[in-house]
C-alpha cells in the first residue's frame, strides 16, 4: 500500500480510497470498502479497469511491449529456457537448480500415460470432433479417476499439477490420432517433453520416426511464449472456478473452454482461415484491410489487436522471426506467410490501425509455424492450451495460497423490470 489515496465525493460524503502500488509502479485503487461505506459498486464491463487480484507471476507493460515471467524478460526465456524449466519458474516462483529441474522433469515423465479406460472415451467422439472440445472433455473426465484420493491437500494439489502437465500432451495427441484414424501412440518417457508430444502426434507403429530437433526447439519456444499472460480471459476463468473450491480438473477444464473462443486462443485458428480466404480470393490484402475498417462489416483482422498491448506484442516479434527461420530451414514456401506479411505491412501503415493501436498479436504468426509442423488448423488452439497450462496452474496455486482470496462473485446493476405481478397463464398476452 502507498501513502497516497483517492478521494471520492458522493452525496455529501467523502471517502479516502487507498492506492496500492505494485513492484513496477503500476497503481490500483483499493475499493474493497466502497460498497460498505457508500452503497456504490463499480461498473466496468469487460473488466477493462478492474484488477481482480494482486499477483507475483507475470508482469506486462502493454505500452512498452514488456512481458516478464517472475521478473525475467520473455526474450531471455525464449532464448535460454525450455518449457519445463519455464513451467517450474511460473509455478514455484524461481528458476530451478539442475537437481530440482531433473526431479521435476522425472516426476512429470512418470505421469504421461492415461488410464486405459480413458482411451474408450475417444471411441464416443465423432471423427471430426473439435480437438478443443475433446481436450476439455477428457481433462474434466480425468477427475473421476482420482475422486477418491485422500491425504494432505497440498500434496494432492501438487500431484494433480504434475499429472495435468504430464497428461495434456497425451490427451491432445490422442485427439489428433482419433481424427486421422491412426492408432494411439503411447508416450515414450525417454524423450523430452516437446519431443514426446511430436512423437505421439506423428509417429505410427508401422514406421520409424525421428523427431526433427528444429521442430522440438520451435515447439519449446512457442510453448514458453504462451505459458502465462496474467489475468486474461481463460486465466481469470481458472481463478474464478478455483475460488469456489472446485477441483483443479474443473478449473483447468473451464480455462480450456474459455480459451477456445475466437477472440481469445481460438484466434490462431481464425488467422489461418482468414489468410486462406484471402489467398483463395486472389491475395487482395487491401480489400480485407478495408473490410476490417468498415463499420458496416463485423469482419476483424484476426491476430490483430490486444486488450493490453498498445505498442507491440513482444511474443509476436519473436514468433515472426522463428517462423521465418523454421520455414527457411524446412524449405517451405508458404503463400500464407507472404500474405500475412503483406497484411501486417498494410495494416501498420493504415491510420485506422495506427490510431486504435492495433498490432499483430501472439496468434498472428504462430499458426503458420504450426502448419509447417504438420499440426492441423483445428488443433492450433490445443497447442495454445498446452503452452498456457503452467500459467493456469501457477495462478490457481497463487490464488489458493493467498490469504486474501474470497470466492469470485462480481456484482451487477440490475436493469430488468421493477416489481411485477405474476399473471395467470390464461390472461397472458403474446
Ligand atoms: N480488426 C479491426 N478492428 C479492430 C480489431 C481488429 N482485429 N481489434 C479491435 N478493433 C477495433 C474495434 O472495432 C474497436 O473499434 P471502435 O472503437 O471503433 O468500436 C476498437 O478497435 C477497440 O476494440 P475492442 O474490441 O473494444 O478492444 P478490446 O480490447 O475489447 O479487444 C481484442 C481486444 C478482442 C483482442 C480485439 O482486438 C480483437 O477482436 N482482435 C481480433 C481477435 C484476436 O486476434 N484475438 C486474440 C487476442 S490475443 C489472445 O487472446 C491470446
Amino acid at each position: 500500500m502507498t501513502n497516497s489515496s483517492v478521494e471520492l465525493k458522493y452525496q455529501n460524503q467523502s471517502l479516502q480510497l487507498p492506492v496500492f502500488e505494485g513492484t513496477e509502479g503500476e497503481k490500483g485503487v483499493d475499493i474493497s470498502q466502497l460498497r460498505a461505506k457508500t452503497g456504490l459498486i463499480t461498473l466496468d464491463p469487460g473488466f477493462v479497469n478492474t484488477g481482480s487480484c494482486t499477483s507475483g507471476i507475470t508482469f506486462i507493460d502493454g505500452d512498452k511491449g514488456i512481458l516478464r515471467y517472475r521478473g525475467i524478460p520473455i526474450e531471455v526465456l525464449a532464448e535460454r529456457s525450455n518449457f519445463l524449466e519455464t513451467s517450474y519458474l511460473l509455478i514455484y516462483g524461481k528458476l530451478p537448480t539442475a537437481d530440482e529441474l531433473e526431479k521435476f522433469t522425472q516426476r512429470v515423465k512418470r505421469h504421461t500415460m492415461l488410464h486405459e479406460d480413458i482411451k474408450r472415451f475417444y471411441d464416443g467422439f465423432p471423427r471430426d470432433a473439435h480437438p478443443m472440445a475433446i481436450l476439455g472433455s477428457v481433462v474434466c473426465s480425468l477427475s473421476v479417476f482420482y475422486q477418491h484420493e485422500t491425504g494432505d491437500p497440498a500434496y494432492l494439489a501438487e500431484l494433480n499439477r504434475v499429472r495435468l502437465l504430464a497428461k495434456l500432451p497425451t490427451i491432445a495427441a490422442y485427439a489428433y490420432k482419433k481424427s486421422v484414424g491412426q492408432p494411439f501412440i503411447y508416450p515414450d518417457n525417454s524423450r523430452s517433453y516437446c519431443e514426446n508430444f511430436l512423437y505421439m502426434m506423428f509417429s505410427t507403429p508401422a514406421e520409424r520416426y525421428e523427431v526433427d530437433p528444429d521442430l522440438i526447439d520451435t515447439l519449446n519456444l512457442l510453448l514458453i511464449l504462451h505459458a502465462d499472460h496474467e489475468q486474461n480471459c481463460s486465466t481469470a476463468t481458472v481463478r474464478m472456478v478455483q475460488s469456489s473450491g472446485a477441483s483443479m480438473w474443473a478449473s483447468i477444464t473451464a480455462g480450456i473452454c474459455a480459451l477456445s473462443g475466437p477472440l481469445h486462443g481460438g484466434a490462431n485458428q481464425e488467422v489461418i482461415e482468414m489468410l486462406e480466404q484471402i489467398h483463395a480470393d486472389g491475395g487482395n490484402v487491401k480489400k480485407y484491410v478495408d473490410l476490417a475498417k468498415s463499420k458496416e462489416s463485423s469482419f476483424r483482422l484476426m491476430g490483430f489487436g490486444h486488450r493490453v498491448y498498445k505498442n507491440f506484442d513482444p511474443r509476436a516479434k519473436i514468433i515472426k522471426t522463428a517462423c521465418d527461420k523454421l520455414l527457411k530451414k524446412m524449405k517451405v514456401a508458404d503463400p500464407l506467410l507472404d500474405i500475412a506479411k503483406q497484411l501486417e505491412e498494410a495494416a501498420l501503415k493504415d491510420s485506422y490501425f495506427i490510431e486504435k493501436k492495433l498490432y499483430p498479436n501472439v496468434d498472428f504468426y504462430s499458426g503458420i509455424i504450426y502448419r509447417a509442423m504438420g499440426i492441423p488448423v483445428n488443433a492450433f488452439t490445443v497447442m495454445f492450451a498446452l503452452g498456457r497450462l503452467p500459467g493456469w496452474l501457477a495462478q490457481a496455486k497463487e490464488l489458493n495460497e493467498d490469504k486474501a482470496t474470497k470466492i469470485g462473485r462480481p456484482r451487477q446493476v440490475y436493469t430488468g423490470p421493477a416489481l411485477s405481478d405474476y399473471t395467470p397463464i390464461e390472461k397472458r398476452k403474446a
